[in-house]
């Protein structure tokens, strides 16, 4: 059967790159999305790569990797904080889900200690940057065999 993850990303991690890049580092979306795609490809995988601002649309995204029976690698930037509704949509999709944090949100501020995506998640990665997400393939990559 063919390996299928999606790479998610949420608000705000369109302006990788630029934004405080003391913090997330100076590699853009696109940078990260290639290193993905040389990964998945040496893998065999096939990768869908998407950013949305929109939780909404998020939602949507989650709901077409349960769609397509895929591995879901997210970072779903400050929804994975606040959204009910991405919590169920991993929940709802049954996809085998790795959270991602390019920044070590254990070490920032309280509200960042918080997330509505691990308790559904098979498992976290946070504080190693755009490595999280080559880290993220990885473990899906044993987790789809
Ligand atoms: C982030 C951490 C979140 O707290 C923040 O809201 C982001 C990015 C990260 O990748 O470190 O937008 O998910």
């Amino acid at each position: 059967m063919v390996k299928r993850i999606h790479i998610l990303n949420g608000p705000n991690l369109n302006l990788l790159g630029t934004r405080e890049a003391d913090i997330y580092g100076t590699l853009t979306l696109a940078d990260i999305e290639s290193l993905c795609r040389e990964d998945c490809v040496r893998l065999g995988i096939e990768m869908s790569f998407a950013q949305t601002n929109s939780e909404g649309e998020l939602v949507t995204l989650i709901q077409a990797a349960g769609a397509a029976g895929a591995g879901l690698v997210i970072n779903a930037g400050a929804y994975t904080h606040t959204s009910i509704a991405v919590h169920d949509a991993i929940r709802a999709a049954r996809v085998v889900a790795v959270e991602v944090h390019l920044s070590n949100v254990y070490a920032r501020e309280d509200f960042r200690h918080h997330s509505y995506i691990s308790p559904v998640a098979r498992g976290v990665i946070c504080g190693f940057g755009a490595t999280g997400y080559r880290l993220a393939i990885s473990a899906l990559a044993e987790e789809l065999d």
